[in-house]
């Protein structure tokens, strides 16, 4: 699979979006997206494990970006709009912990990786069709979210690349 697929790199590619931070989001889902039908379109068992280990960085970096800064600063405005979004990214985010303390050539992994992929892409979906619309509608100026954003993603891509360096040097 091509290196621009993988989750460290592709962020540290394009400028972070700051006066529109959903921008950011919607990359994050896109690749989320991608990699999940590249997990589920695949015989090759080599591709099925890149592609997992992939999803599970890209949900987990995309999840911290938005627990960690979005959700929270869009509480700050509204603590309606995100209530429900935040109880599915618990779900998710129990999912990412049991797969990621798990090797990925385990059979057993499967069926836990199809249980995140369809709870993530039907996640993002709600996002994008009822939270994003919202936040529009709504008018708010998120540039103050999004430089927020832009110094925790920052931070995550140094510890995410010096985590990999780590795992490649064992
Ligand atoms: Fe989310
Ligand atoms: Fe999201």
């Amino acid at each position: 699979m091509a290196t621009k697929d993988d989750p460290v790199r592709s962020r540290t590619q394009d400028a972070f979006p700051v006066d529109n931070p959903v921008q950011a989001l919607l990359r994050d889902h896109d690749l989320v997206r991608k990699l999940a039908d590249a997990y589920k379109n695949t015989q090759s068992a080599d591709v099925r494990k890149q592609a997992a280990t992939q999803l599970v960085q890209a949900i987990h970096m995309h999840s911290r970006l938005e627990e960690g800064v979005f959700y929270p600063g869009v509480r700050r405005v509204d603590p309606n709009l995100i209530a429900r979004f935040e109880e599915d990214h618990l779900a998710v985010d129990d999912l990412l912990a049991t797969l990621q303390g798990m090797s990925m050539d385990e059979a057993r992994t499967e069926p836990l990786v199809v249980e995140l992929i369809d709870a993530v892409l039907s996640h993002i979906r709600q996002e994008e069709e009822q939270l994003f619309p919202e936040l529009k509608q709504a008018a708010l100026d998120l540039t103050s979210i999004g430089l927020e954003m832009q110094a925790f993603e920052a931070n995550l891509v140094h510890m995410q690349a010096q985590l990999s360096d780590q795992a490649t040097r064992r």
